[in-house]
């Protein structure tokens, strides 16, 4: 039977303060929301359904490359349980284990919905409620158990009698597995006959109670998995904790951290033994760092990929390749589409775009070197640039192999320089240069003997 899951997210989030819907507000470099569909297809869920309402095209356009995701609006915000109902409606009946998470609960761990899952089938229960025992549990629903030990109801806080306040501590989560069937043939017995006057999908647990089926509620080991966002203090919790969590799991495989606390690695980033991430560093997107590379300080990298046995300083770097004992920075700015080939090198206020710096290569001061194709072997002088664009059009640079490029030299795209070819320094170049030749293009040096002299006495006898 396939495994579904349902994320509640068509919430407002009001104490984010915020003009963007709460679960779109970003852990590390990915949305809340995000962070429960990964949960949720890492415990096996075959359909993920996410409840949306508020800013629902912004929170559907999170998913709009995942085909195991499907969105479902909940036009207004009647409750827990009018949010199941939407689905319900939407998509019909469902058959198999079905999770209900939130959007806002981003350190949900695979391992916690899939012990839940089992467990819902193992004793073929209605429903399977996760607990916990947070340190204040005011705002939270009660979990009321008979004298048997065993769940019979959960009272939202605001149904509790100030004594049930004060002695019940063991809270709702919020997420729950269900039996899919049973869930969406009795959804409709859900009742607004409470203090918000909300369909409270709570509600199911005395609802399965009543007609004897098996519920029951399991308390996590870990509270802090289940914290919810509801303010960017907490927003702020929960990223140092995931942050943590992240690196900690890459310490444990071979990394090494100057200090965890200063280094940021998104959800779907590699990075491989013996790598140093110095302060400063974050690594987001799909970025894969290899095996004995140093990172940092200072350095952002998005959608990077880093072979072995480089060095990166105090660069920026965006959908970029860097192959074998490749050294950057410090201070590179590397855009969409560079290629830095083995052993190439980019120095210190250098910027490279969509362009292939060959073996060995060097563009080691202060150039912009765009829309280029470079052979092996070349050195760039100091301060050259391609200049590719003509306020309209992007063109191309050519540089063949062992180029020599003098200091200061300014290509003029579309350009050719052959290989083994010469640039003297301070060339405007404008014309493709042959293989093996000089180009210079500059005006003759003049010299006046004694000039400098002469000015010098000048200006002491003025003064
Ligand atoms: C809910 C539970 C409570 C539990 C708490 C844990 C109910 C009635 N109560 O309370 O027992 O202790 O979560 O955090 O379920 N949502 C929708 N549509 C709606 C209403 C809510 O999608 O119409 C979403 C929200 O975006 C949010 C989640 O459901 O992600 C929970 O809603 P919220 O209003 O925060 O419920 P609580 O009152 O906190
Ligand atoms: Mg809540």
């Amino acid at each position: 039977m396939p495994i579904n899951a349902i994320v509640l997210a068509a919430g407002e989030g009001t104490r984010m303060k915020s003009s963007h819907p709460k679960v779109a507000h970003k852990l590390l470099d990915r949305p809340l929301v995000w962070w429960t569909v990964r949960a949720a297809r890492e415990a096996g869920a075959d359909n993920i359904v996410v409840v949306v309402g508020n800013g629902a095209d912004e929170v559907r356009a999170i998913f709009a490359d995942e085909p195991d995701v499907t969105c479902v609006e909940q036009a207004e915000r009647l409750g827990t349980g009018h949010a199941v109902m939407c689905v319900r409606d939407a998509l019909g009946a469902f058959e198999g284990p079905t999770v209900v998470l939130y959007g806002d609960t981003p350190l949900m761990r695979a391992e916690t919905i899939v012990a839940l899952i089992d467990e819902t089938r193992a004793n073929h229960n209605a429903c399977t409620v996760l607990t916990m025992l947070p340190p204040d549990p005011t705002g939270y629903g009660r979990i009321r158990r008979d004298a048997a030990g065993e769940v019979e109801a959960i009272v939202e806080h605001k149904d509790c009698t100030p004594e049930e306040q004060a002695r019940l501590t063991e809270c709702n989560s919020g997420i729950y597995c269900f039996c899919g069937r049973r869930l969406t043939e009795n959804i409709d017995k859900i009742e607004t006959n409470n203090a918000q006057g909300e369909y409270y999908l709570t509600d199911m647990v005395e609802i399965f109670k009543r007609m004897g089926e098996p519920v029951a509620a399991t308390c996590a080991d870990d509270y802090s998995e289940l914290l919810g966002i509801n303010s960017r203090s907490q927003l702020a919790t929960a990223t140092k904790i995931m942050q943590l969590r992240i690196n900690e799991g890459l310490m444990a495989e071979g990394v090494t951290m100057l200090d965890p606390n200063q280094v940021w690695v998104g959800p779907e980033v590699a990075v491989g033994r013996d790598t140093e991430l110095l302060p400063q560093t974050m690594l987001w997107g799909k970025t894969t760092i290899g095996e004995d590379c140093v990172i940092g300080p200072n350095t952002r990298l998005t959608n990077v990929c880093v072979a072995d046995g480089c060095s990166v300083e105090e660069t920026v770097g965006y959908d970029t390749r860097i192959e074998t004992g490749v050294t950057v920075g410090p201070r590179a700015y590397l855009r969409p589409g560079t290629h830095l080939l083995a052993g190439a090198h980019v120095g210190t206020h250098v910027e490279i775009k969509n362009s292939t710096i060959g073996e060995n290569s060097k563009v080691p001061h202060l150039s912009y070197i765009g829309d280029t194709t470079m052979g092996s072997g070349v050195n760039v002088g100091a301060g050259s640039i391609t200049c590719n664009y003509d306020g309209k059009h992007k063109s191309p640079t050519t540089i063949g192999n062992d180029v020599f490029i003098g200091s200061d030299t300014m290509m003029v795209a579309p350009v050719t320089i052959g290989d083994g070819a010469l640039v003297g320094a301070s060339s405007c170049i404008t014309k493709d240069v042959p293989a093996d030749a000089l180009a210079l293009e500059r005006s003759q040096q003049r010299v006046i003997e004694g000039w400098a002299a002469v000015r010098r006495k000048r200006m002491q006898e003025e003064e």
